[in-house]
């Protein structure tokens, strides 16, 4: 989906962060599948100059610091970035960077297109039913990080604060408890619902699902469910009565069961943060695994958005090309639509449909193909190379 607004010049500069572990695996690989790509679609009057900006273990090493200032301000000043898998760092207290990302830049749409591709290893009898997008809140939630460890100071106060002034009785051990705290607002709820219903709009889906556990959160979750519907009434009211867009609730609990038993039935799922984490799995799971799933933490306000690999940093794979870089490629495709470069994005996944068709994968993916043609990493990316610039069936 297009950002409304963004002017995008021909030659642009995007920043991206390699990533720990298998990071500097497939990066080069996908920055090399995109040029190709954008030369190939454009005749060489578009292209992209990368701007490698540091982040995880590796920006430790030189700087010592695990998210460098001058990494925010570089996606904050070119607006449109890319960024492959990075380690939380151990230790008490260190936040996930892929988090302290999306919350520095207000990135709170976390979107997650799934869809199968022929060939693929998976658990489900029929993954090619699976074709929607997933619209995470990504700032609030139990994930937005309030909370305190056992036995500290604000801890304590919390604790004596709910328990006393707010005389809350339904603490089960009130004297051994640890607590955080789940913020939803009204704004937050608005502004992921408007996402996910303009990318139904603008994608020809008509229904778009709100998953939620409004049953028993009443009062957070219930809210997100209330808030959307009256934003919807008040904003999109003449495609509600006109039928265009249908908006329905579900449970969590009812939706994961149907999501892998009907998945046909949804479009377009929008949902909270913690909720919204489990779900992209469920989906990623029957469709070749977060290797083959990307992901897109946008902000349409302010235009700022970060495309990712979904996946982590497989430490036991490091250094043997053996990884799947499609997570990442894809993310990059959904990258270049953001950008309005459709065409070489539509290169890229035509590419990576053929190719997988004609068995050529990673490992990961492989062994569902009767005369699969398992592939290193870096040759994955040359048969896509090779697959767009050749417009012909890769010859092997
Ligand atoms: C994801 C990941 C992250 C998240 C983790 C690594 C913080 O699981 O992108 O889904 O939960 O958002
Ligand atoms: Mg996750």
């Amino acid at each position: 989906m297009t950002s409304k607004g963004l002017k995008v010049p021909d030659d642009i500069t995007v920043p991206f962060i390699t990533g720990d572990g298998i990071g500097k695996e497939i990066m080069p690989v996908c920055k090399a599948v995109v040029d190709a790509a954008v030369k190939q679609a454009y005749n060489g009057n578009r292209s992209i100059e990368w701007l490698e900006v540091m982040a995880g273990q590796e920006a430790f090493k030189q700087n010592g610091a695990y998210l460098p200032d001058e990494t925010i301000a570089a996606f904050r000043e070119y607006l449109v970035g890319l960024k492959g898998p990075l380690k939380t760092p151990s230790g008490r207290g260190v936040r996930s960077l892929s988090i302290m990302l999306r919350q520095a830049l207000d990135l709170y749409a976390c979107q997650r297109p799934f869809r199968y591709f022929y060939g693929v290893t998976s658990p489900v009898k029929y993954p090619d039913r699976i074709n929607l997008c997933v619209f995470r809140e990504s700032t609030e939630d139990v994930y937005a990080g309030i909370e305190w460890p056992f036995g500290s100071e604000k801890g304590k106060r919390f604790g004596e604060f709910l328990l006393g002034e707010l005389k809350e009785e339904k603490v089960r051990f009130p004297e051994s408890t640890a607590f955080g705290v789940k913020p939803i607002s009204r704004e937050g709820t608005e502004r992921i619902i408007r996402c996910a219903i303009d990318y139904a709009l603008s994608h020809n889906r008509r229904s778009v699902t709100l998953v939620h556990n409004g049953n028993i959160m009443k009062y957070t979750e219930g809210a997100f469910v209330n808030w959307a519907y009256d934003m919807a009434e008040r904003e999109y009211g003449t495609y509600l009565s006109s039928g265009r867009l249908v908006l329905s609730g579900i449970t969590c609990d009812a939706f994961l069961q149907s999501a892998i038993l009907h998945p046909e039935e949804y479009g377009v799922i929008v949902t909270s943060n913690l909720n919204g984490d489990y779900i992209s799995d469920v989906f990623a799971a029957q469709v070749g695994g977060v290797g083959m799933s990307p992901g897109g933490n946008i902000n349409y306000e302010t235009g700022h958005a970060i495309f990712e690999a979904t996946h982590g940093v497989a430490s036991d794979i490091v250094g043997r090309n053996v990884a799947n870089p499609c997570s990442l490629i894809l993310a990059a495709c959904m990258m270049l639509e953001y950008l309005g470069w459709k065409e070489a994005a539509d290169l890229i996944v035509t590419a990576i449909e053929r190719t997988l068709r004609q068995g050529i994968t990673t490992a990961d993916i492989a062994d569902s193909f009767k005369h699969g043609n398992c592939v290193g990493t870096k040759e994955f990316g040359d048969a896509l190379v090779n697959m767009m610039t050749s417009g012909t069936r890769v010859i092997r």
